[in-house]
């Protein structure tokens, strides 16, 4: 690679790296991620000649595969969780999102502190026998098999994870009603998955259980699946910024009351939360729509859906939390297979599948606090909008001598009637294209 810009000081600590990232070029971004060590040249060569072009990597993971869909790929920078520096790779298309994150992690960085924490270990395995005779006396006998099953389960399926230092720990009977009356049963097999996101081998666990449990109780089961509610392994995330400026902190807390207590505002909200998420999830090749379920199922656990964050605001210190499940693989899968995912992964040096959950929360929690600032002070017009001009401009058919002049106009309109819409750049192009076609008569 032939870039030679002399752009950055000798300090090659990452804070340093963060400084006027985004004024960079494209060129001067990706020797920047050279000279930090985040990638290597042919990591970089990689990313020049535009990623994955061969299709025969596509066709292992879907079928009548026609190519690749491409998203954008940015870094947000200034990212500080439990005293580490990140990079952090998003992959998304809507305007501001990497640019809300590093400008908020910033502000924490300056003022605060990011801490994050796993809470419990064991993913969730669903074995359900739709139609019990006898509950009681079904629980009894699955209970007393308990141990062996789970020892069953580890030496024939779970064999990689147990030496990996997890595997299945143990197995819950549920009764779950019907609804007209009777009940189902429903047992839950718990397995930690150490670094892997684990869904294939706790599916294999249910299923090879089944021959079992049908043996002892002479009861059917009707299907095997993994739950995406695990409430057995949630990741935390809190934020503590000083020193903000109290009006501003109430406003948010009064902002995060709303989402609380209103599921129409919650929803947007945690629109917002997984704006921070959903990206990295992408980036690194993980199912982002198991996170999604299981961020969307524990928000409603009380019976009413609710924002997964909260802030409260002590003097002029604010706190914010996020609790959800965010099950997330280091190893085999999409990850480990797709080299973008592979070399995202890379870039954000983390060490276990728990880490990269923790990551992905504290991201969760920064994307929702920059939106309830930009909303609870210029709101998401100026916060949002403006950078929007950009895909607006494109989305008219403008060119590129056509660009400039259409934003211009479009920035103009903006702040003479607050909002901004296609049809302002179609007709602000189509205004341009008159003008420039009389001239030329
Ligand atoms: C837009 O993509 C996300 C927001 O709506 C989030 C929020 O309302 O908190 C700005």
């Amino acid at each position: 690679m032939e870039i030679s810009n002399e752009v950055y000081s000798q300090d090659l600590s990452l804070p340093n790296m963060f400084k006027g990232f985004s004024k960079l070029t494209h060129a001067q971004r990706l020797q920047a991620l050279l000279d930090y060590g985040i990638l290597q040249n042919t990591d970089v060569e990689y990313l020049q000649k535009g990623g994955l072009k061969n299709t025969a990597l596509g066709e292992k993971f879907v079928e009548n595969v026609i190519g690749y869909f491409q998203l954008p790929l940015g870094i947000a920078t200034n990212f500080c969780v439990d005293g580490k520096h990140y990079v952090i790779p998003m992959a998304v298309e809507e305007t501001s999102i990497v640019a809300a994150a590093s400008k908020t992690a910033k502000w924490i960085r300056e003022n605060g502190a990011m801490t994050t924490a796993v809470i419990g270990r064991h993913i969730i395995g669903q074995i359900q026998l739709a139609k019990i005779k006898d509950f009681v006396d079904f629980e009894r006998k699955i209970l007393s098999k308990k141990s062996e099953y789970i020892e069953l389960a580890n030496q024939e399926v779970a064999f990689g994870m147990v030496r990996r230092g997890g595997g299945v720990h143990d197995i819950v009977v549920r009764r779950v009603p019907r609804g007209d009356g009777s009940d189902m049963a429903v047992i839950h097999v718990h397995m930690d998955p150490v670094d892997a996101m684990g869904a294939n081998i706790v599916n294999q666990v249910c299923e090879f259980l089944k021959h079992p449990i049908e043996q002892l109780t002479s009861e059917k089961v009707t299907m095997c699946i993994l739950s995406n509610l695990v409430d057995t392994k949630l990741t935390k995330a809190t934020v503590v910024l000083e020193k903000i400026d109290e009006e501003l902190a109430e406003k948010i807390e009064e902002a995060s009351l709303f989402s609380q207590q209103d599921p129409y505002r919650a929803a947007t909200n945690n629109k917002g939360v997984l704006n921070g998420m959903d990206p990295i999830l992408i980036a690194t090749g993980n199912d982002w729509r198991a996170v999604e379920a299981g961020v969307h199922a524990y928000a409603s656990r009380d019976g009413s859906y609710r924002s997964i964050t909260t802030w409260k605001r002590h003097g002029n210190t604010l706190v914010g939390n996020l609790v959800a499940p965010i099950i997330v693989g280091t190893v085999g899968g999409v990850t480990s297979l797709h080299p973008t995912a592979a070399m995202c992964l890379k870039m954000m040096k983390v060490e276990s599948a728990s880490e990269l959950s923790r990551v992905i929360a504290a991201v969760g929690l920064v994307q929702n606090l920059g939106a309830l600032r930009a909303l609870t002070t210029v709101g998401i017009i100026e916060g949002h909008m403006k950078l929007h001009i950009q895909n607006l401009t494109l989305a008219a058919g403008a060119n590129e001598k056509e660009i400039p002049f259409v934003q211009k106009k479009l920035e103009e309109i903006l702040s003479l009637k607050k909002r901004i819409s296609l049809s302002h750049a179609s007709e602000v192009l189509k205004e341009l294209r008159s003008r420039v076609h009389h001239y030329e008569r």
